[in-house]
C-alpha cells in the first residue's frame, strides 16, 4: 500500500513536471558565450524553410508544406503582413494566421513568424493602404532639400503606435491559439529594415533629435570615434548619420518588439541586408547598403537602442566564401546568437550549411524554397522545384535526427564547422587534442604526389561544393558528418595518436546510432574521403601507451 503511494506521487510529480517543461515558452538561453534556443525547455536546431514573400495565403500554403518536408526542414519562417492583418484600421483579420498555426501542427513544423510591417526591404509595401495613403499622418524619410524619400521615417511617431497596435494584436492572437502549444518558435519583427539612397530623416523632429547628445546606453556600447559625449556629429563624425539612422530605426523597432514582448514574450529578432564585411575598418556609408539597418558595424546600437531583441541576424546572398565566413564571424558574438534565416537558394550556397550549424548557429534557413512558380535567380536558384530543394536536403536528412542533439552539442562547445573555400585550398579544424586536417577536389583513392590521373581534379569539383561539421563527442571520439572533402584527424601537435575504428552509421528515429560499416582498408589509406552524398561517420581515437 504504502509503495503504491509513494510509486503515485513520483508519477504525479513525473506528469507535473513534464507539464511545466511543456508548457515552457521558446527562449533563448546564454552560457560561456555560446546560446541556445530552448523549445520544451531542450536546445533545439531549427532547419529552416521560408517561403517566398507572397505566399502567406491559405491557399498558397500547400506548396510550402510540400518544399518543407522534402527539404526535411522543422521549421517554417512565415511572413505575416500588415495590409494582411489590419486591412481597415482596427478591424483585425487573424483567418490566415488562424490557418498557418493549424495545418503547421498536422505538418509537424514549427513557424517562425516574419512581421512584415513598417518596413520590407526597407520600404513601405506591406503596410496596409491607409497607411500608405496618408503621408501626413504616416511621414516618408525626408532628403536635406525637405523632398519625401520611399521610406517611412522611424520619427513617425503616429506610424510606431499603428503598427505596434497591429503587432501587439497579433501576438496577443498568437498567444491565444498558441500559448499552449508553441508552435511559433520566435518572431522576426520588420524586414531589411534600413534606407537606400539616403543616409538619414532630414525631417525637422530628425534633425531636432540629431542635434541632442548621443544617449549614454548608445556611448556605452558603440565606441565614441571623435569626442567621448557631445552631439552625435562630435562623437561619430562622418559616421554620425549612419548610426543616428541605425539608432532611430532600432529604437523604433525596440519599442513595438517590446510591446509584442509585453503581451507574447517570444524570442526576437531582426534581419539585414547585409554591407560588405571585408571592408575592414568599415568606411562611413556611401549609397552601398540601407544606411540604418542592422549591418555588422552597428549592432552594438541595436543592442544599445532596442533590447527586447534578441538577434541582429545575417541574410547571406553573396555566395564568396570570405563574406560567408566573415559574415558569420562577425554576427556569432557572446551578445548575440548566430541565426541565419535568409540564405541563397544556388546549390553553392549548401556547403555553408555545415559552417554555420558547426560553429553552434541556433539555425538556418534557405530562401524562398516553397514550389510557387518563382524564382529570385540570379539570387537564388533558377527554378523553385526540387531540384532547388535537393542539396539543402541532402545535408538537413544529416542533422533532422539528431537535431536537438546537435544543438545540445553545439551549446557545450563540443561542434566545429567548414566549408570548401573558392580558393579550394586546405583548412583545418582544432580540438582538444586532435586536428582535423581538410583538403578538397582529391579523388577517393590515391595521392596527387602520385601524378597522372591522381593529381587531376576529382569529377564534379568544379564549383566548391565540399563541407564538413565534426562533433567532439569524448575526448577521442567524433562524430563526423560531411560530403566532398578528405578528412585527416590527427593527432595535436607535439603529441602521438592513430585512428582505431570508423563506423559510417546513422541515428535512428529515437536518436540511437546505427552502425552500417566500419570503413577500413582502402577507405581510409587515403584519408577518409566523404563522398558527393553526404555521410556520418563516428571516429575512435587512440593513443599508445
Ligand atoms: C531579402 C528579403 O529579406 C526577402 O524577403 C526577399 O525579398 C529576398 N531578399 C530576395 O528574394
Amino acid at each position: 500500500m504504502k509503495t503504491r503511494h509513494v510509486l503515485a506521487a513520483a508519477l504525479a510529480c513525473l506528469i507535473s513536471a513534464h507539464a511545466a517543461l511543456a508548457a515552457e515558452p521558446p527562449r533563448l538561453v546564454t552560457r560561456d558565450g555560446r546560446h541556445a534556443l530552448l523549445v520544451d525547455g531542450k536546445p533545439f536546431l531549427i532547419l529552416g524553410a521560408q517561403a517566398h514573400n507572397s505566399s502567406n495565403y491559405p491557399a498558397a500554403l500547400k506548396p510550402v508544406w510540400d518544399a518543407a518536408r522534402d527539404l526535411q526542414a522543422n521549421t517554417v519562417l512565415m511572413p505575416v503582413a500588415w495590409e494582411q492583418i489590419e486591412p481597415e484600421e482596427g478591424r483585425f483579420d487573424f483567418s490566415f494566421v488562424d490557418t498557418l498555426v493549424r495545418e503547421a501542427r498536422q505538418q509537424g513544423q514549427r513557424l517562425v513568424v516574419l512581421w512584415f510591417g513598417t518596413w520590407k526591404n526597407t520600404s513601405a509595401q506591406y503596410t496596409p493602404a491607409w497607411v500608405k495613403l496618408d503621408p501626413k499622418r504616416f511621414p516618408y524619410n525626408l532628403d536635406p532639400e525637405g523632398r519625401a524619400n520611399y521610406s517611412l521615417s522611424p520619427f513617425g511617431e503616429a506610424t510606431r503606435q499603428a503598427d505596434q497596435r497591429a503587432f501587439v494584436a497579433l501576438m496577443g492572437h498568437l498567444k491565444k491559439i498558441d500559448g499552449a502549444q508553441r508552435t511559433v518558435l520566435m518572431v522576426q519583427v520588420e524586414n531589411e529594415v534600413g534606407t537606400y539612397g539616403l543616409v538619414r530623416d532630414f525631417g525637422p523632429a530628425a534633425q531636432a533629435a540629431f542635434e541632442q547628445a548621443v544617449p549614454a546606453e548608445v556611448l556605452a556600447r558603440q565606441k565614441p570615434k571623435l569626442a567621448s559625449t557631445g552631439t552625435w556629429r562630435q562623437v561619430y563624425g562622418e559616421y554620425a548619420d549612419e548610426y543616428f539612422h541605425a539608432w532611430a530605426i532600432a529604437r523604433y523597432i525596440g519599442q513595438i518588439a517590446a510591446a509584442g514582448r509585453a503581451v507574447y514574450d517570444l524570442p526576437m529578432y531582426v534581419n539585414n541586408a547585409l554591407r560588405n564585411p571585408l571592408e575592414q575598418p568599415p568606411k562611413p556609408w556611401n549609397k552601398d547598403f540601407a544606411s540604418g539597418g542592422p549591418t555588422w558595424d552597428v549592432i552594438d546600437i541595436y543592442k544599445a537602442a532596442a533590447p527586447a531583441l534578441d538577434i541582429v541576424s545575417p541574410d547571406i546572398y553573396n555566395p564568396e566564401s570570405a563574406q560567408v565566413q566573415a559574415n558569420l564571424r562577425l554576427f556569432q558574438r557572446a551578445d548575440n546568437p548566430l541565426w541565419v534565416p535568409e540564405i541563397g537558394t544556388k546549390p553553392v550556397y549548401a556547403r555553408f550549411l555545415y559552417a554555420m550549424l558547426g560553429r553552434g548557429a541556433i539555425g538556418v534557413s534557405p530562401f524562398g524554397v516553397d514550389y510557387f512558380d518563382y524564382s529570385n535567380h540570379p539570387l537564388g536558384a533558377m527554378a523553385t522545384d526540387k531540384t532547388l530543394v535537393e542539396p539543402f536536403q541532402r545535408v538537413y536528412r544529416m542533422f533532422a535526427p539528431i537535431q536537438r542533439q546537435w544543438a545540445q552539442w553545439a551549446f557545450e562547445g563540443k561542434t566545429q564547422g567548414i566549408a570548401e573555400g573558392d580558393d579550394r585550398q586546405p583548412q583545418q579544424l582544432d580540438f582538444p587534442g586532435w586536428s582535423a586536417k581538410l583538403t578538397y577536389r582529391l579523388g577517393r583513392f590515391g595521392e596527387p604526389s602520385w601524378g597522372g590521373e591522381f593529381a587531376k581534379p576529382a569529377a564534379g569539383t568544379e564549383e566548391p561544393g565540399g563541407g564538413v561539421a565534426i562533433a567532439q563527442l569524448g575526448a577521442d571520439e567524433f562524430l563526423v558528418i560531411g560530403h566532398r572533402v578528405r578528412v585527416r584527424m590527427e593527432p595535436a601537435a607535439g603529441t602521438t595518436g592513430m585512428m582505431l575504428r570508423a563506423e559510417q552509421g546513422r541515428f535512428d528515429a529515437r536518436g540511437r546510432w546505427v552502425m552500417e560499416r566500419v570503413w577500413n582498408g582502402d577507405q581510409v589509406d587515403y584519408g577518409l574521403n566523404l563522398p558527393a552524398e553526404p555521410v556520418m561517420l563516428k571516429l575512435t581515437m587512440g593513443r599508445q601507451r
